[in-house]
Order: structure tokens, then C-alpha cells, then sequence
């Protein structure tokens, strides 16, 4: 088959690679010019070890000329971003921009499948009717229009595009046939087909809320744990001991990433257009975006014990992706932490492996020599080997441990003031 992905990134990159590996002619379209010649000569834009290999093996003809691969298309894929703005509404013009684009070239008879995150009604109130204004109707089959939500976990070595199990939902049952079948032939796992493209819609935001609600209530319990004088750490291991109806979630200094802190925006906003409030949603967001503030609050208490004042301090923070072992700093809360330590007027640098271009040093030691006081914002494999011993020797005051991935004994028997995100 003929495919053109629309948006090449940590969602459609992957995706098309897997095309071309299941034998399908790629042509991957995107407006980012420096990353179609990246592409276009095999080189990952993202940092991804098996996606460079992936790309050096396969043939993903990369543009950003519409003209040259959609109108040839038997099957076009939207993976284009879906962000909120400053005020957290839903940013579709992304998705409106590039199906405006699909529609004026795409040929009748085509499938259209959209991977982007979307909340219930955007397939049918908002990509529809582009279509529609171009003379293509989907409800007529003119197209075949459907929803197949990512799941993809960048970073995750386990579940991969290919074999994370994937839910369909369609404008009409042609399309939804005509989609699963597409599915089954790229991923080895279940393709679970919807009675509606709403629920699919649904069910993707759905399982981001859960996730964001979930690390919530645990970023909860952290906090009042620690008032208490209970390890957190050891409570979650002791529940998770229940066979059954606990599932363990890790409190932190936020959420970060495209999804997580994003998505439930996506469905607040449109239920409220129907008349329902999401409270649990909204306070969800609310605890959740409050965590670099309370991390703050941690790091301001240390530096004050230790040394009275907080301009000037030398504060290092390690980590600046939302999560481990990536690259992508999208909503990371480790940026919204830095800006807050800067307006105390510490004297706060960085540094990440996998974030070069923003880190202030070039490698860990530069950051140890430069620190009185540490902050762990990622959990990188390369900061969890860090021995206590390390710490001594750069004659570290405090760490405050905002992903509780160090050997907190060892450095607190090395007298150096460690606080971990509920437990100290
Ligand atoms: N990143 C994830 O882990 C993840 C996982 C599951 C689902 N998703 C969802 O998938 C979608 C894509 O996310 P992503 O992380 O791949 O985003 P991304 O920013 O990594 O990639 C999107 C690409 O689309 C391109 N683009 C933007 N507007 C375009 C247009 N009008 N025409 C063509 N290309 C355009 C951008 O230049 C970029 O290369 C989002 O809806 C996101 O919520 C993301």
C-alpha cells in the first residue's frame, strides 16, 4: 500500500518505520523542513537507539510537499501534535492545518486514520467538516475517516508501537472494517474495534486521565506522608504486596511530557461545552502542577537549615527531560522547577546527557564541581549510579531527591541533608 504519515515525531516516526518494515511504501509528510532532510537522510531526529536503526535500514521518502505523496496515497495517517495553550484550551490547529492540507489532495476512496490524541467529538465536529468543505464526504464513504489513538511509550523497550494492542473507532462501519484490517496487518496485537469514533476518542483520554489522576493521589500521599515521618517508598511496597486492586504509581516533581499533563485538558474543556464540571480531573491537574512548586519549597527549606539565605546558592539540577532515559522536554516539570529556584534568586544550572543544547555543562562532573546543592529532576540511569561517596567528595550540603531513585541511607550516613519527594 501507498502510506503517507502526516507529522513526523515520536509518534509518527516509529510508526512509519514499522510501515515500511511491514513492506508499505512510506512517504512521511511534515512542515518542520530541517527534520524532513534529517529523514530524508536516515538520521533520527529523535534520540532513539533502535529508530536510528530502524531508519537506516528502511525507505521513508520524507517531504513537506503535500503534492508529492497525498494525492498517491491509498492510506494517509495523522500524527500531528494536539497541545493546550497558555490557558490550557485545546490547540487544534495542528490537526486542523494539516487535514485542510490532506483534503485539498487527497483522492477519493483513500483511508484517513487519525493517531493524534483528540477528546470525544473532534473526528466528527472538526475533521469531518474540513472534508466536507472540500466536496469529500466521510458518512458517504467518499473517504474512509477513522480514529486509532498512539499508545506509544517512547523509551519503553518492552511495548512498542508494534505490539502495544490498539482500539479503532470509525464515521462508518466500511471505514472501521477497512481500518482494523490496515491495523492487523502492521501490529502483532489485538485491534479492538468500537461501535463509534467517539469512543475511541474516549478511550485514549480516558486512559491518560487515569494515569494523571492515579500519580495525583500518590503525589498526595507523598506529601502528607512526609508531615507524618512515613516513608512513602516503603508504603507503596507494602501495598503493592495486595495481589489484587492496587497498582503502584510513584510520586514526583510533576508531570511532564505531550499526554499526561495535556490530555485531560483536552476532555475538561469539552465536557464543560455540555454542562459537566470534572472536579476530580481539574484537581488532579491542580495537585499535579503544583508539585515543582512543593519541590521548590523542599529545596528553599534545605538551603535555609544550611545556610541562612537563598540568593546565591549553587544550586545543581539534574535532569531536565520529563522522564527518563529521553530527550523530550516537552512540559517537563524540571524547567518550571528552574525558573522558580531562579526567582528566589539562587544561582541555579543544569545538566542532562540526553538534553546537550539546554544543559550548562558538559558532563556531571562539571555539575558536581559547580553545586553546594543537588536536585535529581530525572531518574537517567546515568544519575542512579551515582554513589553517596560522589556526593561527599564535591562536598554536597543537601539533595533533595525528586524522583527517590538514590540510596538515601547511604548519603544520610554521610551526613549530607537528603529529602526525597515523601520521604526523608
Ligand atoms: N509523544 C508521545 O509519547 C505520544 C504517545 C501517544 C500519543 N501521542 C499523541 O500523538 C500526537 C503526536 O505527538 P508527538 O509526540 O509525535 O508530537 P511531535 O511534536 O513529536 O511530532 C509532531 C510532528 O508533526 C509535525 N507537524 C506539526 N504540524 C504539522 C502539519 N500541519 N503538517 C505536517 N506536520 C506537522 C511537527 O513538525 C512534528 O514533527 C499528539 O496528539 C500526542 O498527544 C503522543
Amino acid at each position: 500500500m501507498k502510506i503517507t504519515v502526516v507529522g513526523l515525531g515520536y509518534v509518527g516516526l516509529p510508526l512509519a518505520c514499522l510501515c515500511a518494515e511491514k513492506g508499505h511504501d512510506v512517504s512521511g509528510l511534515d512542515i518542520d523542513s530541517a527534520r524532513v532532510e534529517k529523514i530524508s537522510k536516515g538520521i533520527s531526529p529523535i534520540e532513539d537507539e533502535s529508530l536510528a536503526k530502524k531508519l537506516k535500514k528502511v525507505k521513508i521518502r520524507a517531504t513537506a510537499k503535500p503534492e508529492e505523496c497525498i494525492p498517491k496515497s491509498e492510506i494517509i495517517i495523522v500524527c500531528v501534535p494536539t497541545p493546550v495553550d497558555h490557558s490550557h484550551s485545546p490547540d487544534l490547529k495542528p490537526l486542523i492545518d494539516s487535514v485542510t492540507t490532506v483534503s485539498k489532495h487527497i483522492k477519493k476512496g483513500s483511508m484517513l486514520v487519525i493517531e493524534s490524541t483528540i477528546n470525544p467529538g473532534v473526528v466528527e465536529e472538526v475533521v469531518a467538516p474540513i472534508l466536507k468543505a472540500a466536496g469529500i464526504d466521510p458518512a458517504k464513504n467518499d473517504i474512509h475517516l477513522s480514529h486509532c489513538p498512539e499508545r506509544i511509550d517512547p523509551g519503553n523497550k518492552k511495548w512498542t508501537v508494534e505490539n502495544i494492542p490498539r482500539v479503532v473507532g470509525a464515521v462508518t462501519n466500511e471505514a472501521l472494517k477497512k481500518a482494523a484490517e490496515f491495523y492487523r496487518g502492521i501490529i502483532s496485537a489485538e485491534i479492538t474495534e468500537l461501535s463509534t469514533v467517539k469512543a475511541a476518542e474516549a478511550t485514549k483520554i480516558m486512559e491518560n486521565t487515569f494515569r494523571d489522576i492515579n500519580i495525583a493521589f500518590i503525589n498526595e500521599m507523598a506529601r502528607s506522608f512526609d508531615m507524618l515521618g512515613i516513608d512513602i517508598m516503603e508504603v507503596i511496597k507494602g501495598a503493592s504486596t495486595k495481589p489484587f486492586a492496587f497498582m503502584p504509581h510513584y510520586p514526583g516533581i510533576g508531570v511532564g511530557g505531550h499526554c499526561i499533563p495535556v490530555d485531560p485538558y483536552y476532555l475538561i474543556k469539552r465536557a464543560k461545552q455540555t454542562g459537566f464540571d470534572h472536579r476530580f480531573l481539574s484537581l488532579a491537574r491542580e495537585i499535579n502542577e503544583s508539585m515543582p512548586h512543593y519541590t521548590a519549597e523542599l529545596v528553599e527549606k534545605a538551603i535555609l537549615s544550611k545556610a541562612g539565605i537563598m540568593q546565591g546558592a549553587k544550586i545543581g539540577v539534574m535532569g531536565l527531560a520529563y522522564k527518563a532515559n529521553v530527550d523530550d522536554i516537552r512540559e517537563s516539570p524540571a524547567l518550571k522547577l528552574l525558573s522558580i529556584l531562579r526567582g528566589k534568586g539562587a544561582d541555579v544550572r543544569a545538566f542532562d546527557p540526553h538534553v546537550a543544547d539546554m544543559s550548562d555543562f558538559v558532563d556531571l562532573n562539571e555539575l558536581l564541581d559547580f553545586s553546594d546543592y543537588l536536585i535529581i529532576a530525572t531518574d537517567h540511569a546515568e544519575f542512579k549510579k551515582i554513589l553517596a561517596e560522589d556526593f561527599k567528595k564535591n562536598n554536597i550540603k543537601a539533595i533533595i531527591d525528586g524522583k527517590n531513585c538514590l540510596d538515601m541511607g547511604a548519603i544520610k550516613g554521610l551526613k549530607i541533608l537528603y529529602h526525597g519527594i515523601g520521604r526523608s
